[in-house]
Order: C-alpha cells, then structure tokens, then sequence
C-alpha cells in the first residue's frame, strides 16, 4: 500500500473539519487513523516502493547478453553547482563490437524523502538519456529505466576504444529534504539475432516503437552539439537557455563523404516553465494569483528549434512531459508520467543542408527555444551517415521555405476570471541534394504544424482549465532522378487536458484543497513506403487518465490522493502490444499485459 492511501481515506473527513489541516500530513494521519490502517501504513513506509513506466514491452525478453558492464556507480546527495559524476570506462575482453542491441539500464533509489530531479546520461559527452526522478514519498523508493540505446553504437564503438568516459548529472540537494538518490548504470550488449517480444525493426525502426523510425540503422558518426566544458563545469554539458533570443552555439566539422544527418534534440525545462504547457497569457491580474507565479504568464506555446550557420532549419514543439511534482504529484506515484524516465528526443533531419557543409570547415549549431523564459537546459546529438566509398561528396540546399509560424495570440482577463489562448499553425520545406555512391539523392523534408494552448479561469480563481492540442506531421520523402525511393511520414499528437477546482482552507497564504481531472497523450503514427512496395504503418498511442485531490501549499503538495489510468498500446502489420494498469491510491489495482492486444479490452 502507498502512504498516500490513508490520505484518500481521511479524505472526506478533511473536507469537512478544515481548520485541522496544520499538522504534517503523516502525523496528523497516523493519529486520526484506526489500528489496521496505520499499520498497513507502517508497512508501506518500511517496504521498499517501487515506481514503473508501463509503457513499452521489456526491452529484452529471456535472452542473455553476451556482456554487461556497471558503468557508473553513484550516490548524488549534495551536489548543487557541482560538475557531472564521470568515470572512465573500461570494457571487458570478449564482448567485441558489432552488437546487434545495445541497452542502458538505470537502476536507482532514493534513501528518503526528496524532491524530483532531472538528470542526464552522457558518453563522452554527447546526451543519450535525459530522464526525471521520481517524487519520493517515502524511504526507499526505487525505479527502473532501460532504453535501447542501439542507436548510439557509434559512441559505445568509440567509448570501448578509447577507454572513453561516461558522466551523469543529478543536482540534488539535502538541505530541505534528506533523500540522497543512488544510481547504478549499467550497459547490456547483445550479440546474434535479437528475440525481441515483437519485432521493432520489421518498419526499419532502429529501437523501440517511436518515432525514432528516422534513424533506421546507427549513425557511423555522433558529434555532440553540446556545452564543451561539460566535465568540469556546474552546468554539464547542457546549455542553459533563459530566454527567446538566446540561442547557443557549437562548431562541428563532419566528414566531407557525409550523405545524411539527423539532429536530435533533448531538452528539459525548469523554474518559470516548469510547466510551460498550462502557463496562461501574461496578465497583470494574474501575476499574484496563487496558482501562476508572476513570470510565468506568457502562454503556453513553446518551440524547440536548431539552426545551422544561423539558419533555421527546423523545429518542434516538444510534448508537455509532466514531472513528478506537477499537477497532482499522488497521479504519478507508483506510474510514471508519460515520457518521465525518458524524456522525449526531438529529431530533426538536416541531410537537406548537408550539402553547404561539406567543405571541411567548422559550421555552427545553435539551439533555441521559442518564447521560452528561464529556464531550458539543451543538448543535441548530430547522428551523421558517411560514404565508404566516397572520400568527399557533393550536394546542395535547392529548396527553403520557411515562413515564420503564424502565432495568434489572445487574451481577456476580469479579476482573476477570464481566458487566453495561443494558436500556431505552420508549414515548411527543405530539400536538397547530395551525390554520394548511391547517386544523386534528393532529400525532401516537409512539416506541418498545428497548435492550441487555452487556458480558462472562472469562479473567481477557484475553477481553471487548460486544453492543449499539438499536431505535427512530418514528412521526409527521398528520390533520385524524381522518382520517390522513400516516403516516411511521421504524425505526432499531444492532447492534453487539465481541469483543476480548488477551495481556499483558510485565508491569504494558507493551504488549497485542489481536486484535478487530467488526460493526456501521446500519439505517433508512421506511414513508410519503400521502393514502391506497399505502404506499411504502425501506431503508438500511450494515454493517462488521472483525477484526484492534493492539498497545496506554496506550489508544493502536502498530501492527496490520485487515480489514475495507464494505457500503452503499439500496433503495425505484423505485432500489437498492449499494456494497461490502473492504480487506485497509490496501489496498482489492474495490471494486463497482451502481446497481441487480444486479452484486454480495446481502447
Ligand atoms: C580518466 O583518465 C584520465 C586520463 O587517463 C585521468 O586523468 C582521469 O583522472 C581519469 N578519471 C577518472 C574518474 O578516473
Ligand atoms: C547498485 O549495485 C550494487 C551492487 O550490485 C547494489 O548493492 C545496489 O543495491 C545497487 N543500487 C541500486 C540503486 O540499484
Ligand atoms: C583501456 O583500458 C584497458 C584496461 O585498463 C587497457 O588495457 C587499454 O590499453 C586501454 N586502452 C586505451 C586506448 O587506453
Ligand atoms: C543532382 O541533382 C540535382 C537535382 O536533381 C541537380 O541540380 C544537380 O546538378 C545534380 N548533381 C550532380 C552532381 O549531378
């Protein structure tokens, strides 16, 4: 049983008797509670809680791999200001490059009480994993993340050769709260064919079912678009961002027989746009209300975008991943939210400007964030495929449009009641060619972009809603002497919806019962069509549905209670995997699995 149980049970009591609030949550329960209630309580504290992302299925099932190295071992507890843990790597004998598979496991725990944290994975500096903490509720709280990290062969190629280093980043501070996180990293590599429980690779997935499809096999070559003090400054190898205007750079020279790029962006936001996603627009009525803090009022529109030599060449708006500690912090424990331990990736495929890099000269990346207030940290990962048999190559940059997105903005305020919205809506397209030993290929990237962000307020601050809507399609179509080879178009939504009522307990400063509904998804489809064979598609929905009660204070919850209803599903031509889990409380109530949809109820 979670603690946060015998909260649901006190409950109604609560509701009525107000003034009884001032304990501290755990005190003031196990006092009021009867005998088997506190003892289950008791048990929950002293056994270990375990935190889970239901989502994909487990990233290897019943093979063995040929070695696994603990990478990094650490235990974060005062480390504000502080550079990355890092370690050299050493690799055993007899587990030899190529590897059909590559996965990252990290296996970590939290001694007590703390907040929730975002941290990162690098290897030699280049990000493969930015990931969030959980909020641990009580002592011992552990958790689990394995990503299948086969993509970044080329890094673990060279990390292996070069007795390479590995660096983490977890700020954690013990001030407040005394939890110290303890994390051990560890890579499995696998050799021979790959049983996976379904096959990711039958669409030329290079992982798991997202929208990674963009990737197809490992990159030769992963240059880091990221803060080159990283192992001995306080901010890692991410850069900060603070603001709309600005937008760091890296110079990176690639291989002149370079044929194709993607860039891959990671980000995490903080402070005033922790979360972004339910930011009204600014308005002086709203700076003191007590659910926005003043600041963070300009809407809820953000673009994660790069630019190369100063030249927009794409962007995305990232899904709202909520943290631990938003919205109803009880809605994420034990489930995670969606995309929590691993954080989306952002890719932005680039082979239509490779063209105007090729020269052998050092070209700039930058990396921004539109309307963005303090703060974002940003890294990228240029996945970079060359021509064995070329020694340099030719190409050019042949279409650019790129208007700016077209962004409506509106408000209207009345004390504290009223509503604002922001909408965008966009196209753009590049294409470019590069003549490589496969021929002259034309690369043709084409998105569209839709956007909603609304937020209303009604009740004199007491009821507030927040509907977003976020739908991008991206299509990357190749041809050589203008027939189509290869069209892959990716359809990525987020719809997310909050509705939030709240009774102020007492007066000016004191606590707020708020009682939240939540849904939220995420919905990629990917249609592929290679040398004119038939089209195949593949579609990945993962939904929360949460409602719950938390008694706020001061932007932090006290106690409370969440309900909430996972459900994962991935489907295409040959496999349909499904994942649904229920928890009630903080106890998982309703867990099924079905390798082939077949057992549970469709969604
Ligand atoms: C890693 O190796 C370098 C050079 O061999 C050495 O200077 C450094 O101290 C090592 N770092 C750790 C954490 O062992
Ligand atoms: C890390 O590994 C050590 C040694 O195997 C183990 O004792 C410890 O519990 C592990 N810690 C975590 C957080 O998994
Ligand atoms: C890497 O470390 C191993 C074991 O310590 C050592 O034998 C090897 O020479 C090192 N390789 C390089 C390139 O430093
Ligand atoms: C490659 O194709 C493009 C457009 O089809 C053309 O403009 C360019 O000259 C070609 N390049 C070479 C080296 O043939």
């Amino acid at each position: 049983m979670h603690p946060s149980l015998f909260l649901l049970l006190l409950f109604p009591l609560l509701v009525l008797s107000c003034t009884t609030f001032y304990l501290p949550a755990a005190a003031a329960a196990a006092s009021s509670l009867p005998e088997s209630s506190h003892l289950q309580t008791m048990l929950a504290i002293s056994a270990p809680f375990e935190h889970l992302d239901p989502t994909l299925p487990p990233a290897f099932t019943g093979q063995s791999p040929k070695c696994s190295v603990l990478a990094l071992r650490h235990h974060f507890a005062h480390t504000v200001g502080s550079p990355p843990a890092s370690t050299n790597y050493t690799h055993p004998k007899g587990c030899p490059a190529p590897w059909t598979r590559i996965v990252l496991e990290l296996s970590a725990s939290a001694s007590d009480l703390q907040k929730d944290r975002v941290a990162a994975v690098w290897i030699d500096g280049a990000e493969i994993l930015r990931t969030s903490t959980p909020l641990p509720l009580a002592p011992d709280t552990y958790w689990r993340v394995e990503k299948d990290i086969t993509q970044y062969t080329a890094l673990l190629t060279r990390l292996v050769q070069t007795n390479g280093t590995i660096s983490m980043m977890l700020e954690n501070s013990i001030a407040a709260l005394p939890g110290i996180y303890s994390v051990n990293l560890t890579f499995h590599f696998y050799r021979g064919a790959v049983a996976a429980a379904h096959d990711a690779r039958s669409l030329g997935y290079a992982a798991h079912p997202t929208i990674k499809s963009l990737y197809r096999d490992p990159a030769d070559l992963i240059v880091p678009i990221s803060h080159e003090k990283g192992y001995c400054s306080s901010g890692g190898f991410w850069f900060r961002i603070d603001n709309a205007l600005h937008v760091p750079t890296a110079a990176v020279t690639i291989p002149r027989n370079a044929y194709r790029a993607v860039l891959e962006i990671f980000s995490s936001y903080h402070e005033a746009d922790k979360s972004w996603y339910t930011n009204p627009l600014r308005s002086s009525y709203l700076q003191d209300h007590a659910g926005f803090s003043a600041g963070a009022a300009n809407g809820g529109f953000r673009q994660v975008y790069a630019t190369i030599d100063g030249r927009f060449v794409g962007g995305h708006i990232p899904f709202a991943t909520i943290y631990p500690s938003s919205i109803n912090p009880y809605f994420w424990s034990p489930v995670t939210a969606i995309g929590a331990f691993d954080m989306p990736s952002y890719d932005i495929n680039v082979t239509p400007f490779l063209g105007l890099m090729l020269d052998g000269l050092p070209h700039k990346i930058g990396l921004g964030v539109r309307d963005s207030q303090p703060y974002w940290l940003l890294t990228a990962n240029l996945h970079v495929w060359v021509d064995a048999w070329s020694d340099s190559l030719e190409g050019d940059l042949v279409e650019y449009i790129a208007p700016e997105l077209k962004i409506s903005r509106q408000a209207g305020w009345m004390s504290e009641d009223g509503q604002s919205e922001v909408l965008a809506e966009g196209l753009m397209q590049f294409a470019g060619w590069i003549s490589s030993s496969n021929g002259n290929l034309t690369t043709r990237v084409i998105q569209k972009v839709k956007f909603k962000n609304q937020v209303q307020v009604h009740n004199r601050g007491t009821f507030s809603q927040v509907e977003m809507v976020n739908k991008e399609q991206t299509t990357v179509e190749v041809s050589k002497e203008r027939q189509v080879l290869e069209r892959l178009q990716l359809l990525r939504e987020g719809p997310l919806q909050v509705q939030t009522s709240s009774i102020n307990m007492n007066t000016m400063g004191g606590p707020r019962l708020e009682r939240t509904r939540m849904y939220h998804q995420l919905q990629e489809t990917v249609n592929l069509n290679r040398n004119q064979q038939a089209a195949t598609t593949s579609t990945l929905i993962d939904r929360q549905d949460a409602e719950g009660s938390a008694l706020m204070r001061g932007g932090s919850a006290e106690w409370g209670s969440g309900d909430t209803r996972s459900i994962y599903k991935y489907r295409d031509e040959r496999t349909c995997y499904q994942r649904t889990m229920n928890t009630k409380g903080g106890v998982i109530v309703a867990d099924s699995t079905s390798p082939s949809c077949s057992s549970v109820a469709d969604i």
